[in-house]
This record gives C-alpha cells, sequence and structure tokens, in this order.
C-alpha cells in the first residue's frame, strides 16, 4: 500500500467528488463524472496531483466540462493542471479537449498517433500542444511524483495506454475494465455482480485475446491496490486477480469472427 488513506467504500456516492488517496502531497480524486449521462456513455474522469500540480485522466465530453472543471476547483487551481491526458482518442474520453484549450495550457499527454488528429478538435498548435506518447510508453513526472504510462494497444484503440501511479498504486485502464452500470456507482462490491456486461463489452471492445494477454502479463507485474477504469466501478483490490483472471481467458474481437 502506499504511505496515504485510502477512500474506496463501495457506499461513495459516484455523482460527487471525492478524494480516494491522499498522502497529503500526492491525491487522487474522482471528478463526481457519473450520472450525467442520460441514457448515453457515463464517464470517470480523475484528477491525479503532487505537489500542487495536476494530471487530468480523460476530461471527458463537452457536456460534463463544467461539472468537471468546478470540481477540480475545489482542490486545485485549473492553471496548475500540467498535463491532460487522453488514454485514447474517443469522443467519451476527450470531445472536451477545445474548451480546455481555451482555459490551459496543460500539454496533452496522448499516443503519438493521434497527435495529426488532434487539429479536428479546432486548434492548429499540435505540436506545441502535445506531448506524444512513444509505443513502448514512458515514466513522466508530475510534482515529485513518477506516473508510467503502459502500453495497451488494441484494448481497445490501437493506441491506447494505462497509468500506474507509483504513490496510490491505482491502476487507470481506461475502456479496460469498462461494466456497464444500471445506475452510478463509483466502487464496485463484487466483480460477479459485474461480470455479465463486462463479458458483453469487452467481448465487442476489445481486439484479440492476443492483446489481453499481453497487457495482463505486463500488469501483473505491479503492486495494484485499485484498478479505475474509465466506464463502470472502481475494482477493489480484493478483485483485482479475478479480473486479470478473466481477461487472460477470454475471448473477443476478432477471435470472435
Ligand atoms: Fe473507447
Ligand atoms: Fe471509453
Amino acid at each position: 500500500m502506499g504511505n496515504g488513506v485510502y477512500n474506496l467504500d463501495p457506499s461513495l456516492d459516484a455523482t460527487r467528488d471525492h478524494v480516494l488517496y491522499d498522502d497529503g502531497n500526492h491525491k487522487v480524486i474522482y471528478l463526481g463524472t457519473q450520472g450525467m449521462g442520460k441514457g448515453d456513455v457515463e464517464v470517470n474522469s480523475y484528477l491525479i496531483i503532487d505537489n500542487n500540480r495536476g494530471l487530468l485522466v480523460d476530461p471527458g465530453g463537452y457536456k460534463i466540462f463544467a461539472k468537471v472543471i468546478s470540481n477540480i476547483s475545489k482542490y486545485l487551481d485549473p492553471k496548475n493542471i500540467d498535463y491532460i491526458y487522453m488514454c485514447h482518442q474517443d469522443p467519451d474520453v476527450a470531445g472536451s479537449i477545445p474548451l480546455w484549450r481555451k482555459i490551459s495550457n496543460a500539454k496533452i499527454v496522448v499516443h503519438w498517433l493521434w497527435v495529426r488528429f488532434l487539429p479536428h478538435f479546432g486548434f492548429e498548435d499540435v505540436d506545441s500542444v502535445a506531448h506524444p506518447l512513444p509505443d513502448e510508453g514512458e515514466r513522466l513526472n508530475l510534482g515529485s511524483a513518477i506516473l508510467e504510462f503502459i502500453p495497451a494497444h488494441f484494448l481497445h484503440s490501437p493506441g491506447h495506454f494505462s497509468i500506474y501511479d507509483r504513490e496510490s498504486k491505482f491502476l487507470f485502464t481506461g475502456d479496460i475494465g469498462f461494466a456497464p452500470l444500471d445506475k452510478p456507482v463509483l466502487v464496485m462490491e463484487s466483480l460477479s455482480a459485474c461480470m455479465d456486461g463486462m463479458k458483453q463489452i469487452h467481448e465487442r471492445l476489445m481486439a484479440s485475446s492476443k492483446a489481453l494477454k499481453i497487457w495482463v502479463d505486463r500488469v501483473r507485474g505491479y503492486e495494484v491496490e485499485a484498478v479505475l477504469p474509465q466506464h463502470g466501478a472502481i475494482i477493489p483490490k480484493g478483485e483485482i486477480s479475478r479480473f486479470f483472471n478473466f481477461l487472460e481467458g477470454l475471448k473477443c474481437g476478432v477471435d470472435l469472427m
């Protein structure tokens, strides 16, 4: 475990912001983004803060921008966001990027493949704005912390990463771990209750069992306190090895064609 305080109670209200990890200098915050979907895809946005510098994990689409920025402001001056991370190119990850560009000079951290697509969000200065991640990933300093960008390509995007935060030992997984929910839930009680929906989504969304196995092999080497996906509920430590086993044994994508 990290040296800080964890707050991963299944009773947490997913429509509100919560500090999930705090050691004084290093915090991980859930930004209260569930419950705004009205039938479309719900998202989880997170903020990592270290020594008063921030990295926004998956800012989300246009309609959640106002809530995300207002919740960030409770913890950090948005001017202190050094990085806005897009785990991949989808609109549910990054539809609000044009609004962020109006108020922030943060670098946009994204797989190199998507950098030439960024001008389609409406800004021209892509080379000065983007922080392209190489295929093999990268270690990035935030304040005095190190964040590891772990390749998760073809899960589902061909240029997709997970983040391992060494301080909190949280693994941010983007669309990996996506489980549709009937109602907002921030932390799951058990994987079993989510399994049917999670299986269906992963069968369709993830490219192949080979890609899943490569990723599971990579992340099994890390000590993980919780898996924080971009959709669905956070997977607590006690369910992580079942989650990895599920992914490792799943046929999906091109395997099923
Ligand atoms: Fe996606
Ligand atoms: Fe997504």
